[in-house]
């Protein structure tokens, strides 16, 4: 039995305490929401994303990160990207040297550019930061619906450890080294997943969203493998996966946001209808500037953008992408 804590009360962190205390580990949950640690222990459960699904009795909600950094063999970072900064700057002084933390969340820093477990790295350097990823809806973990998921570690025995530690009947977990190819797969699949919904909202058929996810990868895996990622991770659980899953699924709260916007939405307006952070959004921006820094081709993240942010009609967009000059589907193929 591990004694873990899980940062970040939200859907995922609360499908995670149902699967690790099921696991048999001894789980408390931190968050810095008042609200949201009153509602948990008074209902048990997550009303506003999981509302069947039951926080067993042992787990422990608490408001104290000194509390939740103390003495764990394992910490999951699972709050929404936006604040892993101020929560791994927060936790910093409170965690001891190789402590592992595995970082579950998804995304890209907008100012740095950087991966979560490299913002988690620069913010914790004495810890050994891991990241777990892949296919996986809370919504459906937090039911026992057979998943499959991706360890990236810079040890095997760290990656082994976070491997027995989540695994079960229903939750298949695999390892990996490739822990910066897992991360960019994880969240510029977002961005893609925008697209498609727009493209699903726009009325136009299963073709075109087969021909969205597959030239999307492309352009993933072009500006991962650049990054350092390798191309095996891009066709894997954390790569083609987690696209497949959140271009298809009406569990995706980008895949809904590009719907809505395709409809003919702005983005404000569907951000608002969706209610959550869309981390497709800030991704856009972050795959544009990485596209630009490392000098790689990401025409679809070039029109997501222009329609997220300077209003061009997704119908055009699709159709400049239509238009561009002919190529051959891989530049690296010869005859
Ligand atoms: N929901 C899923 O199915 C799922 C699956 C895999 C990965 N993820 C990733 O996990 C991360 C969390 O997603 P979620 O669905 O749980 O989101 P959520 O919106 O349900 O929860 C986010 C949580 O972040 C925390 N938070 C919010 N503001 C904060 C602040 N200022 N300081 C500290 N903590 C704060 C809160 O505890 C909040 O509940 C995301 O990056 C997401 O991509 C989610």
């Amino acid at each position: 039995m591990s004694s873990i804590s899980i940062l970040g009360a939200g859907t995922w962190g609360c499908a995670l305490a149902i699967l690790l205390t099921g696991n048999g580990h001894d789980v408390t949950i931190w968050t810095k929401i008042e609200n949201e640690a009153r509602s948990l222990n008074e209902n048990r459960k997550n009303m506003k994303n999981l509302p069947d699904a039951d926080l067993p009795e042992q787990v422990k909600i608490t408001l104290d990160l000194q509390e939740a950094c103390t003495d764990k063999d394992l910490i999951v970072m699972a709050v929404a990207s936006p604040y892993i900064r101020q929560t791994a700057k927060a936790a910093s002084p409170l965690i001891k040297k190789e402590q592992i933390i595995v970082n579950v969340s998804k995304g890209i820093e907008d100012k740095t550019l950087h991966t979560l477990s490299e913002v988690i790295k620069e913010e914790i350097p004495q810890a050994d930061v891991a990241v777990l990823s892949g296919p996986s809806h809370a919504e459906e973990v937090s039911r026992g619906v057979p998943t499959t998921i991706v360890v990236g570690a810079e040890t095997k025995n760290t990656a082994k450890y976070i491997q027995d530690t989540f695994m079960n009947e229903y939750f298949r977990v695999y390892t990996s080294p490739d822990i910066i190819g897992i991360e960019l797969g994880g969240s510029l699949k977002n961005v893609i997943a925008l697209a498609a919904g727009v493209v699903d909202g726009l009325g136009y058929g299963d073709n075109t969203k087969a021909a969205l996810m597959t030239r999307g990868m492309a352009e993933i895996s072009r500006l991962g493998i650049t990054m350092g990622g390798k191309i095996e991770t891009f066709a894997g659980l954390s790569g083609f996966g987690d696209l497949f899953v959140t271009c298809t699924s009406k569990h995706s709260r980008n895949w809904n946001a590009g719907n809505l916007m395709g409809q003919g939405a702005s983005m404000d307006e569907a951000m608002k209808k969706v209610n959550q952070v869309v981390e497709g959004v800030n991704s856009a921006q972050a795959a544009l500037a990485l596209a630009q820094k490392f000098n790689v081709e990401m025409p679809i993240v070039e029109q997501i953008n222009l329609v997220l942010f300077e209003n061009k009609s997704p119908k055009d967009a699709l159709a400049d992408l239509l238009m561009r000059d002919k190529r051959k589907e891989y530049k690296s193929l010869e005859w």
